[in-house]
């Protein structure tokens, strides 16, 4: 058995500190899971994190000191982003390092070539942290459904978005304001964009889909909306129908696609409120996973946070700890299926998508408009299973309609609401958000 493991951690910040913090104070507890000391032999920050005690660890301004350390068994990846730490893992895996990262750009962009490196090497890039801060949901997929099909999964996986999303529903609080204190509370990304317009959302859903279906992560493939057009009126109506908006990642086997395409998509998704995800507010985030055996899972917890992303990235460490002296042959492989058994199914564009739909129409309040309304509809073959009126606002003839459609295909939804958008009784464009009711 190995007496110690050393380790590098490389980045200093939120998650950097949170990793030192925890792994100082629960030493006895990590290590007798561990089986060995795990060691912190170096740090490589650009300056020093006051939210942090490093005693006497070596700290060095340049993180490549550290993937060049031959002392150091694992390099922790805590800088974040695609640049530098892309570099810096290539880096430590050619030194023949094993590497713990909570990069979820670093994986869904470049983990196809990442882990062909680290298997040419014989060493493991581990990533926990990578999605859903400290809910185990990589391992859960990889190695706990392992039994599966799985058939769907559905995410809130941005912490600061739901945030947002939470405090304007329950508080009217104002959108830029609310983004504020997220950042402040180090959720947000260092551009928060990534979290508003749903593309840290999407790098985490790549990454869930690769593991759940078993294909490379193919991040330019995900069709990605974000929350900042979300209108408080929609908010409101929504309840009224008995739903909530959450901003989701959604990933699925197309029932209607011939070829078994493979659905992935971020956007905001009315859900019916009484579903417990639908009661996942804050910085928490949640992740339903349908498989054929199973049945749905919800795994529920902190998705940001200094250490909720500690707790993952330590987990990571352990695990790694653990299989140090396996064979490289016979580790967990990093998607979960063994390399050259990748399936390669289509992504599906998102007209190709099926689901259902709220859409709000703003129409003259005149006889016979939700007739011609519907007419369109049922010509293209769509029901409606819910629709309110809502009264004129003073001085205005025109009011709003909200319709709840049945499932359809998105491209025949478009068409349909193209010919609404025609009507001489409506104005202005139709919102539209998908709904899912995630039985
Ligand atoms: N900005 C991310 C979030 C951090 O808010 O979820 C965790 O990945």
């Amino acid at each position: 058995m190995l007496n110690s493991v050393k380790i590098g951690i490389c980045g200093l910040g939120t998650v950097g500190s949170g990793a030192v913090n925890v792994l100082n104070r629960n030493a006895d507890e990590i290590n007798a899971r561990a089986g060995c000391q795990i060691v912190i032999t170096q740090v490589g920050a650009r300056r020093d994190n006051p939210a942090c005690e490093l005693g006497d660890i070596s700290v060095s301004r340049d993180i490549f000191e550290v993937a060049d350390n031959p002392d150091i068994d694992i390099l922790v990846e805590l800088i974040g982003g695609t640049t530098v730490a892309k570099d810096l893992v290539f880096r430590a895996i050619e030194n023949g390092k094993h590497v713990v990262t909570a990069n979820k750009a670093l994986i869904a962009e470049f983990g196809n070539e990442i882990f062909e490196a680290a298997k040419e090497k014989g060493v493991t890039v581990a990533f926990e942290a990578a999605v859903a801060g400290g809910i185990p949901i990589i391992k859960a997929i990889r190695e706990g459904l392992s039994a599966n099909r799985i058939e769907w999964l559905a995410g809130i996986i941005n912490g600061t978005g739901n945030f947002i999303l939470t405090q304007m529903r329950d508080k009217g609080r104002d959108f830029a304001d609310v983004l504020k204190e997220a950042q402040a509370l180090g959720y947000a990304e260092a551009d928060p964009t990534f979290d508003v317009e749903g593309i840290d959302a999407a790098h985490k859903l790549v990454i869930l889909a690769s593991l759940a279906f078993g294909i490379p992560l193919q991040f330019e493939k995900v069709f990605t909306e974000g929350i900042s057009k979300v209108d408080p009126q929609d908010v409101t109506y929504a309840q009224q129908l008995g739903y909530r908006i959450k901003h989701l990642g959604i990933a699925r086997r197309s029932t209607y696609s011939d070829n078994g395409g493979i659905e992935l998509r971020v956007h905001p998704t009315l859900i019916p409120a009484k579903q417990l995800i639908a009661n996942v507010d804050g910085v928490m985030n949640a992740v339903l996973v349908k498989g054929d055996a199973v049945g749905p899972t919800l795994y529920y917890g902190a998705g940001a946070g200094a250490e909720p992303t500690a707790s993952s990235v330590i987990a990571d460490i352990v695990d790694l700890a653990r299989t140090l002296t396996a064979d490289p042959e016979h580790r967990v492989p990093h998607l979960g299926f063994q390399p050259g058994q990748l399936n390669h199914i289509e992504i599906l564009p998102i007209d190709e998508v099926e689901t259902a739909y709220y859409l709000r129409i703003t129409a003259l309040d005149v006889p016979g408009v939700l007739a011609k309304i519907t007419q369109i509809l049922s010509d293209a073959d769509i029901s409606v299973e819910a629709v309110i009126q809502k009264e004129p606002e003073a001085d205005s003839d025109h009011v709003p309609l909200i319709l709840i459609t049945d499932r359809a295909i998105e491209k025949h939804l478009d068409e349909a609401v193209e010919k609404i958008q025609a009507l001489d009784a409506t104005a202005g464009d139709v919102v539209r958000i998908r709904v899912e009711s995630l039985s």
